[in-house]
């Protein structure tokens, strides 16, 4: 069999947009979603992405080259001090694009662990994180750094931009519903416009933005602590913060009133916003019924992924 590399994608419990600003966010990797890049031996180099039918040859010039996966390839080469190898790399990825999940870091940190293996190389996740990140500026400009840092160390992350990782856990498995609207959306744009509006209200949208870290910080503690009743209501307490912002959308709010009328715990949208998905804190028992009522209310897909204590 081709040796095959792969990273996950990753949903944002709580913080986001606010994370960009200084101020921390929760998130943890969807496993049973990745991104996946296998090696096979050819002669000379080329980047084959089955999702989008491209073929693109190596090298290329990494200072103009505009494709991110071209671009994290060469990157990861000019890292390795090594030439191209003679081989094809080959991308595919079941994670939805533009919709919060972060396919693009995915995509890259496959990318980057396969090419560093065909050059017989690894990378510490340390010098992954920094080429991921750098791709990720590429794409929406001024990233935080949560969606590499998640994907890559594919651990909980309590993010705070520019400052060491920290991880966090559970005491009580919390059952997440991620409910997707269908809906595309740029996290670049939503980020400029919460960018707009700071710049037009700064008192408003900074204190805004620091009661988003102060649950921040208070739900990594109701969850660590294992008070999911808690984690719930700051779930809706960061969606009506974000909503403030503006990043929410018509189809995130009936997702979001459904699933919390369903029984949810708490349900808040996930990423940039304005589409995309949002995520739904279930009981055991309202798993199935936040389920359909999430379909009922127009979500394209559902997912269902748990967040298990860890021993130590
Ligand atoms: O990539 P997304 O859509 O999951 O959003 C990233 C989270 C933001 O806080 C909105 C932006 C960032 O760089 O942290």
């Amino acid at each position: 069999m081709e040796p095959r590399y792969s990273a996950p994608a990753k949903v944002i419990l709580f913080g986001e947009h606010a994370v960009v600003y200084g101020e921390p966010a929760l998130a943890i990797p969807v496993a049973s979603l990745r991104a996946y890049a296998t090696i096979s031996p050819g002669s000379g180099c080329q980047i084959v992405a089955l999702d989008t039918h491209q073929t693109m040859p190596l090298p290329v010039d990494s200072v103009t080259v505009d494709n991110a996966l071209t671009r994290m390839a060469q990157l990861t080469l000019q890292h390795l001090g090594s030439a191209p190898p003679d081989a094809t790399i080959t991308i595919r990825s079941d994670i939805p694009l533009a919709s919060g999940l972060g396919s693009g870091a995915a995509v890259s940190a496959a990318v980057g662990r396969a090419v560093a293996a065909a050059v017989g190389a690894s990378l510490t996740n340390e010098a992954l994180n920094a080429l991921v990140y750098d791709i990720e500026r590429m794409h929406h400009g001024t990233p935080s750094g949560i969606d590499n840092t998640v994907i890559v160390y594919e651990q909980p992350v309590f993010f705070v931009r520019g400052q060491p990782i920290e991880t966090f856990r559970a005491a009580k498995t919390m059952h997440l519903l991620i409910g997707d609207t269908g809906q595309k959306s740029l996290t670049h744009v939503t980020v400029g416009e919460v960018r707009r509006r700071y710049k037009a209200d700064v008192d408003e949208t900074r204190a805004q933005v620091a009661q988003i870290g102060v649950l921040t910080r208070e739900a990594r503690i109701a969850i660590q602590i294992g008070d999911l009743e808690r984690v719930g209501a700051l779930m809706t307490r960061n969606h009506s913060l974000l909503r403030a912002l503006t990043v929410s959308s018509e189809a995130l709010e009936t997702l979001v009133s459904a699933a919390e009328s369903a029984g949810a715990l708490g349900a808040k949208l996930s990423g940039g916003g304005r589409g995309g998905n949002m995520i739904a804190l279930a009981t055991p028992s309202s798993i199935e019924a936040v389920t359909q009522a999430l379909y009922d209310a127009g979500a394209v897909r559902v997912l269902h992924t748990r967040l298990e204590p860890v021993s130590t």
